[in-house]
């Protein structure tokens, strides 16, 4: 007789490092053989990646940090006050360098409320950097960094039940999903969290598209970098010899789907060898590689996304321009 049986190994046996280059490898063959080819954005966030779009935030024609901040230093107490006499985790999902958090950190200690922060990123280094900072800056405040990437980060949130939750996901992240995997995550965060358990997402709003081709194409090409650090990570984590010289950043507005899109443009005709794959792929001239979705959203688009996902909206905060809006959502049961 075969043997007809199987085993649950044990997951403390797993390597998260070889997991993540394993889901890499096969994110790029399947990205790369297909037709038209395309690679996702959130790929670009190894540590170059990480430090090239702290510096894309600083850029003048990137606009969107700088509405956000606006939005949390002008709204701090309506953003809390949902929270007021409670004892609450602010969970921060895809906390970057937290700068923005600190917002509504400080002022959460000056109203003497009781907050424990617990930042979730995916980069080890940028968790011991964020929570060094954070312990400095906020020497009283109990910190409980994560790291891991969101789908575990969301599961791990669901385990806080012995205190509110006030969620954020700020940055108009949300953007970076097509649509059917900002509706999966929502729910996904929806059904993790308690009942009366909050979220603050932060939106992008659809504006004048000139501001938005400027922000994304911007003269320093600081954005072209990043963008090419997918190809430059497949170089080195996938031994692949990419000349990244012979590609071109292109990003546009899609008026229909709602999105800035990027892409990576061949600019010749090559064959570009990935030894850890081992794979070659052709590229033709003028060949497109679809690289990242950043939505912007009308208020109608907020207001399904929040009926959606199963939330009961409790606010929306605006910069003056009206260019970004922080939306505070109740999970409702
Ligand atoms: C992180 N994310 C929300 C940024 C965005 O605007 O979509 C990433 C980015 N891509 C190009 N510039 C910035």
């Amino acid at each position: 007789m075969p043997d007809h049986s199987y085993q649950v190994l044990d997951p403390a046996t797993f390597d998260p490092a070889e997991t993540a280059r394993a889901e890499f490898a096969e994110h790029v063959l399947v990205g790369l053989s297909e037709t038209p080819k395309h690679l996702s954005s959130r790929f670009i966030y190894d540590a170059t990646g990480s430090d090239l779009f702290e510096q894309i935030t600083e850029l003048r024609e990137y606009y969107p940090t700088r509405c956000e901040f606006e939005v949390l230093r002008a709204h701090a107490d309506a953003i809390l006050d949902p929270l007021k006499g409670a004892s609450f985790n602010l969970i921060d999902l895809g906390a970057g360098d937290g700068r923005k958090t600190v917002v509504l950190l400080q002022r959460a200690l000056e109203r003497g409320m009781d907050v424990h922060y617990a930042p979730i990123d995916i980069s080890e280094g940028a968790m011991a950097g964020l929570v060094s900072t954070m312990g400095r800056r906020m020497p009283t405040l109990t910190i409980e960094g994560i790291v891991s990437e969101y789908g575990h980060g969301v599961r791990w949130i669901g385990q806080q039940a012995d205190r509110a939750n006030l969620v954020l996901f700020l940055g108009s992240n949300i953007g970076n999903f097509d649509r059917s995997g900002s509706r999966a995550f929502l729910r996904r965060l929806w059904s993790a969290l308690n009942p009366d358990d909050h979220v603050l997402v932060g939106f992008d709003l659809k504006k004048d598209i000139e501001v938005l081709l400027a922000a994304y194409n911007d003269r320093e090409g600081v954005t072209a970098r990043f963008n090419k650090n997918l190809l430059a990570r497949i170089n080195q984590d996938l031994d692949a010899d990419f000349d990244l010289d012979q590609f071109r950043h292109f990003s546009t507005y899609n008026v229909f789907s709602g999105a800035m899109e990027s892409y990576l443009v061949s600019l010749a005709r090559q064959t570009v060898h990935v030894g850890g794959l081992e794979a070659e792929f052709e590229f033709a001239p003028w060949e497109p590689v679809h690289t990242e979705y950043s939505y912007k959203y009308l208020d109608s688009d907020i207001d399904r996304m929040c009926a959606h996902g199963g939330f009961v909206d409790e606010g929306r905060f605006y910069d003056a321009n009206r260019w970004f809006c922080d939306a505070l959502w109740r999970v409702a049961r």
